[in-house]
């Protein structure tokens, strides 16, 4: 069996929480540390760009991101840790791909006509109000980013299995026309790699403004834990304690033994206030340690530029050659 390679991305905006955590950065952080595979990390800061375009945001954001995930172990010496941006090939592998791509296709996909419908929703006369070509085709981008790489392995979060499923489409239509020159990835979302709800019981983003920082100090970690929405059942009364938030975050964060006897206390009643006491002590004790690696990082962004620097060398010594071959299939070189 040849070697896996296993590649993601973290769009870079907005400040690390943890849902980003639990979704990807931990199962990530795990795979870098497994030497049968080899791993390609990336910030996606033109995906970023999409959302974004306050060029101080994007910056600080993108650092932000790399300090987290540096601060939370991933192994950078072991596999290629690198901004999107500083791999010019993918940008021009995102043309070639966009050339063969339907259009029916990105009409299909969920993040674009989530915003369409919001559109439609809220009575405006363009269905289309805000869309960029950007949005529109942002599964491209991202089929870009893992084709460059021959990447087998995606771990993601449930709300991108269809981004991959477009990219082994885009994938095999190349192939069909051009030969079997692309890989298809196979998308890996971990069990327990819940999407997280967050303070209000909604999905954990940044665009509900509903996220709990990864690396707030211990006392605004609390803080925010104590103001996740629960129901207004009393202490002493047994919780259901499928599809509540306090549970759930506890679940992601907790070993199975630790998860049961939540459960139990659940049954028994357990007070909301205690149940999120609980949850901070155990979220406090996995974070505590890598907030004062990211503290440090974030106070001398040299270390991580050159630990960037160093990555997109790694990545560009993959990309150029194949980028070549790429090139010279379709007719361009
Ligand atoms: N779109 C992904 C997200 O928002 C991030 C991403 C960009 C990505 N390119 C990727 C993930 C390639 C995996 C592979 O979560």
């Amino acid at each position: 069996m040849s070697k896996q390679t296993w590649l993601t991305g973290i769009t870079t905006s907005g400040t690390p929480h943890l849902g980003n955590y639990v979704g990807a950065i931990r199962p990530a952080v795990d795979a870098s540390r497994n030497l049968d595979q080899e791993g390609f990390y990336f910030l996606a800061d033109y995906h970023a760009m999409i959302k974004n375009q306050d060029p101080v945001m994007l910056r600080e954001s993108r650092q932000e991101i790399a300090a987290a995930w540096i601060a939370l172990g991933l192994d950078t010496d072991h596999t290629t840790f690198y901004r999107q941006s500083d791999i010019p090939e993918i940008m021009e592998l995102t043309w070639m791909l966009t050339c063969l791509t339907a259009k029916g296709l990105m009409n299909r996909a969920h993040a674009y006509k989530a915003v369409v419908q919001e559109n439609v929703d809220s009575g405006s006369v363009d269905p289309d109000k805000g869309i960029t070509m950007g949005l529109f085709s942002y599964p491209i981008l991202m089929s870009a980013d893992i084709l460059m790489f021959k990447a087998t392995h995606v771990p993601v979060g449930r709300d991108q299995i269809q981004h991959l499923e477009m990219a082994r489409d885009i994938a095999q239509r190349f192939n069909h026309h051009y030969g079997e020159l692309l890989v298809l990835p196979q998308v890996v979302v971990e069990e327990r790699a819940a999407v997280l709800s967050g303070l209000d019981g909604r999905k954990m983003s940044k665009s509900y403004g509903n996220t709990i920082p990864l690396f707030d100090t211990a006392k605004k970690l609390r803080k925010s834990i104590m103001k996740i929405k629960t129901n207004s059942q009393e202490p002493g009364e047994p919780k259901d304690p499928e599809g509540n938030t306090v549970f759930e975050i506890y679940r992601a964060f907790a070993t199975e033994e630790q998860t049961e006897a939540l459960r139990t206390a659940y049954a028994e009643g357990i007070a909301w206030g205690d149940a999120k006491q609980q949850l901070f002590e155990l979220v406090d004790g996995v974070l505590s340690e890598p907030r004062e690696r990211y503290n440090e990082l974030m106070a001398d962004p040299s270390v991580i530029d050159a630990i960037l620097q160093k990555g997109a060398e790694k990545a560009r010594a993959h990309s150029r050659p194949y980028l070549e071959e790429l090139r010279r299939a379709v007719g361009v070189s």
